[in-house]
């Protein structure tokens, strides 16, 4: 793909569906009794992956472009499939679908692309192993080969790692041990399990002390079928608000995108911290998750702070590639820390940043835990998509405030994500 600088954006952006959202719809809609109809499910390939996965184990699932209709096995009438099931790229994917299969009474060998087999599987092998489930892989990666247990323990854990696929991973076993199961969260995540869990009629209970958050299920609750429709998704909206916000002149609109709080970090950064002008209306709920729409308009007033770090982190995790890239526009530049989560995803995060803004001219320096990225004219150059779909993304932006033509090869991984990004993003974009 190639990308020539913009002088802005203007229109309305068309979103798919929530990724983070989509995969909890299919994966809870499946643990239903009765049929769910899911309206506008994400039209990414991870998607796809929990999709396809879900029909292996015999979950018959209807399709009308972005619609589609699970019929629900119930809690354990999951039916073992033949040969392996492919979660591609998609680490949401293997580790919720993890927790489902650790209480069925069947094998399940979980797979999936080079990517994500070289990312961590302990974290959910160890909690579901102390559940009563046997997991076989080899150094905690893919494959995972999971001999379910219908007698899970249940158990109260705190993980080492802020992460939602941890969390759900262990309340959706919960959903089938004995007793009950709580995750205690020090740092919050993002919380769409829980909140669809309600949707469906389980009873999630939450305690709260000083230092964290108890989230409670029990195996005795049952998920009931009920319709679904997903908001458009705030993570990929987050390359065309960095864009717009970036180049004067540009206006866009985006409907219907999903303002959860604990993924909508990306708008507060932006316009309290840079003074990006974005603003948001129409704001409503859908199946228990806040929606409205937003519109941002082009033009940056001087930072209050040029940090990322701590809490952060884990409430803008998907957007720190664009940011990055965001960062080369600031005065005070920006430095994010305490990110080493970044160098476990689809890539290594920081040292894909890191070396593609280096190759755009940028000045940037690399951290163990993150980067710290000054003001920079970005020139065109060669990057590498690593693969990952948000590094395409994120360097597409670039591309944008660059001076002269960005190339980035592989860019078709956006589809992971976003199939269609480069369309959607060539019809709004406003050349010099
Ligand atoms: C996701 C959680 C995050 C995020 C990923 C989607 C989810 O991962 O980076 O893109 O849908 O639960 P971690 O839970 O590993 O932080």
């Amino acid at each position: 793909m190639f990308i020539l600088p913009a002088k802005a954006l203007k229109g309305n952006i068309a979103l798919p569906g929530d990724k983070s959202i989509s995969h909890r719809a299919a994966l809870l809609s499946a643990m239903a009794v009765g049929v769910t109809r899911i309206d506008n499910f994400a039209t990414s390939a991870d998607c796809a992956s929990t999709l396809e996965c879900l029909e292996r184990l015999g979950v018959e699932i209807g399709r009308d472009g972005p619609t589609v209709t699970v019929h629900g096995s119930g809690k354990t009438g999951f039916r073992q499939a033949e040969g392996h099931l492919d979660c591609g790229n998609s680490g949401t994917t293997m580790r919720l679908l993890a927790g489902i299969l650790a209480g069925q009474g069947i094998e399940s060998v979980l797979t999936g692309d080079d990517s994500l087999r070289s990312r961590p599987m302990q974290r959910v092998i160890k909690p579901l192993t102390a559940m009563g489930a046997a997991i076989g892989s080899e150094n905690g990666r893919a494959p995972l080969a999971i001999h379910g247990s219908k007698s899970l323990r249940a158990m109260a854990y705190r993980p080492e790692v802020a992460s939602a696929q941890i969390k759900s991973c262990i309340l959706l076993a919960g959903l089938n041990a004995k007793g009950e199961t709580s995750l205690i969260e020090e740092v919050p995540t993002r919380d769409h399990t829980e909140r669809m869990l309600r949707w469906l009629g389980v009873d999630v209970r939450e305690t709260r002390d000083e230092d964290a958050t108890k989230i409670s299920v029990s195996g005795d609750s049952v998920l009931t079928a009920k319709d679904l429709t997903v908001p458009a998704d705030i993570s990929a909206a987050a390359f065309f608000m960095v864009a717009a916000a970036c180049l004067p002149g540009s206006q866009i609109e985006i409907r219907n995108v999903g303002l959860n709080p604990t993924r909508s970090a990306i708008i507060e950064v932006l316009s309290r911290n840079f003074g990006a002008a974005i603003d948001i209306s129409e704001q409503h709920e859908l199946n228990n998750e806040p929606v409205g729409t937003m519109s941002v308009r082009g033009g940056l007033l001087p930072q209050q702070s040029n940090q990322i770090k701590g809490r952060m982190v884990s409430e803008l995790i998907d957007e720190i590639p664009v940011l990055a890239v965001f960062g080369t526009q600031l005065e005070g530049g920006l430095e994010v820390r305490d990110a080493t989560e970044l160098r476990v995803k689809e890539s290594d995060r920081i040292a894909a940043v890191v070396e593609n803004l280096k190759r755009m001219g940028a000045d940037v320096e690399e951290f163990h835990d993150g980067f710290l990225v000054r003001k920079s004219q970005l020139r065109g150059a060669r990057v590498d998509s690593f693969g990952d779909h948000r590094i395409a993304m994120a360097f597409a932006v670039a591309g944008l405030l660059a001076e002269g033509e960005t190339e980035i090869p592989g860019a078709e991984c956006a589809a992971v994500s976003f199939p269609g990004f480069f369309e959607v993003l060539q019809n709004a974009i406003v050349y010099q």
